[in-house]
């Protein structure tokens, strides 16, 4: 089937929730929520299609990097809120992410889920997404060309349908991919940078945190909190 216009289905539930007597600042609000419903989910059967798909009559799937065909299982879009004010963003996904098709399931995204815990926002209330969307073959580290291709055929569209005013980059390989000039993840977590114009900022990674042992693991988990805290404080 035929995707419809979103703006142009806006415009007509809009039209005929007013006449039917409801106030017009109201319908916009829902209206506009709408849309940003009908555009991810629009997004994610893009992201998620099988590249072969013939009945499709929007754009096909992703086939645009070579990850696509490595044996990985399936393509893992971002989850959560599509309204979220905030957007996580982490690498790519590994093997927990591509059996159950949702970033950050296995126990590095356990370890943010309980970060989030402490936040203001929960993990159901943000958006997380990674910057590739299929798993690259034995976990390996993705080529930059291969970030590059994954963030502007999959990432950015993400990002603009959801409209978040404060990004976190997750991890050194996110923030080298969405800020290839910030220097190491060590001196950059908890600074600020920009990404088209949204205020973006770097927090180790989970599975970093927890490789680190004693002392020096309280060190980065308090570090992490500071991170998000600060992140959090900029919405
Ligand atoms: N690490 C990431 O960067 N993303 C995931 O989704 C899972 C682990």
């Amino acid at each position: 089937m035929t995707a419809p216009n979103i703006s142009t289905l806006m415009e007509e539930f809009a039209r005929r929730l007013v006449q039917n007597g409801y106030r017009p600042e109201s319908v916009k609000r829902a209206v506009a929520k709408q849309a940003r419903l009908m555009a991810h989910s629009l997004l994610i059967d893009y992201i998620t299609r099988p590249q072969d798909c013939e009945e499709c009559s929007v754009t096909p799937g992703c086939s645009s990097c070579p990850i696509h065909s490595e044996g990985a299982t399936r393509r893992v879009p971002g989850h959560g809120n599509p309204s979220s004010p905030i957007l996580f963003v982490g690498e790519g996904p590994g093997e927990h992410e591509d059996i159950f098709g949702i970033p950050f399931i296995g126990i590095a995204g356990t370890a943010l889920t309980m970060w989030l815990e402490k936040m203001p926002l929960k993990r159901e209330q943000v958006y997380i997404a990674n910057v590739l969307k299929c798993r690259p073959k034995g976990n390996r580290t993705p080529q930059p060309e291969e970030c590059r291709t994954c963030i502007e055929t999959n990432l950015n569209r993400e990002i603009k349908m959801i409209g978040p005013r404060v990004m976190v980059a997750v991890g050194a390989v996110a923030l080298k991919a969405l800020i290839p000039d910030a220097p190491g993840i060590t001196a950059s977590h908890g600074k600020w940078f920009s990404y088209r114009d949204i205020p973006l900022t770097p927090i180790f990674h989970p599975a970093y945190v927890l490789r680190q042992q004693g002392a020096q693991f309280t060190k980065v988990n308090q570090q992490v909190y500071r991170d998000l805290m600060q992140a959090y404080s900029r919405l």
